[in-house]
Order: C-alpha cells, then sequence, then structure tokens
C-alpha cells in the first residue's frame, strides 16, 4: 500500500501517521471525504470535488478550516513527499487522494462546542485501476438485501466517514463473488453500488436512478452525463427497479478510482449478451479521452 499521509499540516510514512482516539471522526464516525485520482500527474475535477467536500461537510455543520487552494498545497506537497504526481519531466506517477475532515478532538460528547478544530487528514498513495479483466470481459455485482440510508437517517448524499452501511452492504457482496453491491432504496428502487453509482443501458440510453432515490451524487456520474452530450449518447435520470437490471441491455458502474467498468452478471443472472456492451465501452472511451485532454492541458500549462 505504501501511503504518505498528511495529519493537520505534518507530513508521515504511513507506520507513522496516527490521529487521537478522542478524534470524534474514530469515536462517532463524525466526518467527511472525498477520493481523487490524478490523469497526467493532474488532479481530476478537483473544484467539483471541494464543491461536494464543502457541500458534505454543510450537512453536518462541520467547519472546513483551509481554502480550497490551502487543501490542494496539502496534497501536493504530500504527492511530492511521496514522488507521486509529475515532476521535471519524467512519466507521471498517478496518485490516489484521499481527503478527510473529521469532527476533532474532544471530551466525549455529541456537542460540538467541545471539539472546536477539525482534523483535516491527507492519505496519498500509488492509483490502482481495477484489474484490465473487469473493462474487458466486465465484473459480476451482487443485489444485495441491505438498504442504502433512507435520506431522512444520514443522507446518502453526505460523502461522510460513517459509512457502516456500504461495509455491511459490500460484506455480503463479497460472500457472494460480487465485484460490487448494488443497494436498493427504502422504496425497494435501485439506489447505487456501495462505492459507486449505477447505471443501466437501455434502447441506446444510459439510465441512473435519480438523486432522490438517496445516493451519493457521484462526480463520474455527473461527468458522464457531459461526455454522453458532446457525443450524443443519450445519459439521464430514471427511477429504475430490478427488473430493470435484470432486463437491461447493458449495465456498468462508475467511480473516480473505477472509471466505468461494465457489469455483465447480477448474482446468477446474465446482462444483456453476457459481455461489455458497446454503449458502456463508447462511454469509457469517451470519459478516459476527456479527463486526458482536459489534465494534459493543464499538465503542459505548468
Ligand atoms: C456510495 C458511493 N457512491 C458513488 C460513488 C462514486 O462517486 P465518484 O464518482 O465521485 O467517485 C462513491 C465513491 O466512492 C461512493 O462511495
Amino acid at each position: 500500500m505504501a501511503a504518505t499521509v498528511n495529519v493537520n499540516g505534518r507530513v508521515f510514512d504511513q507506520e507513522h501517521a496516527a490521529i487521537s482516539v478522542f478524534d470524534h471522526g474514530f469515536l462517532y464516525g463524525e466526518g467527511v471525504y472525498e477520493t481523487l485520482r490524478t490523469y497526467n500527474g493532474q488532479p481530476f475535477l478537483f473544484d467539483r470535488h471541494m464543491r461536494r467536500l464543502r457541500n458534505s461537510a454543510g450537512m453536518l455543520a462541520l467547519p472546513v478550516p483551509l481554502d480550497d487552494e490551502q487543501i490542494s498545497a496539502r496534497f501536493l506537497d504530500t504527492m511530492r513527499a511521496a514522488g507521486l504526481g509529475a515532476h521535471g519531466g519524467a512519466p507521471a506517477r498517478e496518485a490516489y487522494i484521499r481527503i478527510l475532515v473529521t469532527r476533532g478532538v474532544g471530551e466525549l460528547t455529541y456537542d460540538p462546542a467541545a471539539t472546536p478544530n477539525p482534523s483535516i487528514v491527507v492519505i496519498v498513495k500509488p492509483h490502482v485501476s481495477p484489474a484490465a479483466d473487469a473493462f474487458e470481459r466486465g465484473v459480476k455485482v451482487a443485489l444485495v438485501p441491505i438498504l442504502r440510508n433512507h435520506p431522512g437517517t444520514v443522507n446518502p448524499r453526505i460523502k461522510s466517514n460513517n459509512l457502516l452501511n456500504n461495509a455491511l452492504a459490500m460484506q455480503e457482496a463479497y460472500r457472494r463473488g460480487g465485484f460490487e453491491g448494488v443497494m436498493r432504496n427504502y422504496r425497494g428502487e435501485l439506489a447505487e453500488c456501495t462505492q459507486s453509482n449505477l447505471f443501466i443501458v437501455k434502447d441506446g440510453a444510459a439510465l441512473t436512478p435519480p438523486i432522490e432515490a438517496g445516493l451519493l451524487p457521484g462526480i463520474t456520474r455527473e461527468f458522464l452525463f457531459e461526455v454522453g452530450a458532446e457525443h450524443g449518447i443519450p445519459v439521464r435520470e430514471a427511477v429504475l427497479r430490478d427488473d430493470d437490471l435484470l432486463g437491461a441491455d447493458e449495465a456498468f458502474l462508475t467511480s473516480t478510482t473505477r472509471e466505468v467498468v461494465p457489469i455483465v452478471r447480477v448474482d446468477d443472472r446474465t446482462i444483456g449478451s453476457g459481455v461489455p456492451g458497446r454503449i458502456t465501452l463508447e462511454l469509457l472511451r469517451r470519459f478516459r479521452e476527456k479527463a486526458d485532454r482536459l489534465t494534459r492541458a493543464v499538465a503542459h500549462a505548468r
């Protein structure tokens, strides 16, 4: 794994990175996070990740004590210490960047007044893509019985460090040999996967559950609407149920670290023709082209 970690402004190797057991992130799961990756050594869609981080924090009334530039400086420092990113003309070593903001250290109470100083941790390590096989042959997912959090409890829009809902669902997916677990919402509609958003393709259109279904507004998901619009592929929201997934022509999942991964099986059912679909692969290709173009332009400007 070999991570390099910035804890409240100081950089440590992974063995020495530590945080107090009295941090309310540890005690109560009170905190939010973002996961970014680089292309061409440049953080991808940084502004959008910062916007979502601040939205998530706002929903917990958690102050983020750094501005975007200061957060960027923290992870660029950490990437430099880790030898990741683009340096002096050498080929870029792509980075995984996880930014966490927690409530901070304080007395054993839920009163936010006890924790005036939020903690900020940045974990950086080499980015690892899913195996080539996942993109070329597609993956199996499990449709798990654990429901996505009701938006009236811990709203799935919050990218929260409190990940028990996701972890329990993914444990079930592991038991069933799934690459991911697909979760339904409290109404029985499909919501999202435990660490990614879900899409199906029907009659040439890529469809994904609406935010109101109770899910994380994925940045890759949002970006894919734009990629689709640029290339004449309809990508839109629709309420989806089990039968829509099982009867889909194609299906795929999206996330920052996984991009667009074709789904070819749901438990013991084959989706479409059982191989990655044409629209899925087209969206993956166009997505990668656009990510490369946007980050290459930044890399050249530096
Ligand atoms: C629950 C959940 N949904 C969706 C996503 C995908 O979001 P993004 O595309 O912003 O990485 C993630 C990413 O980690 C996630 O944890």
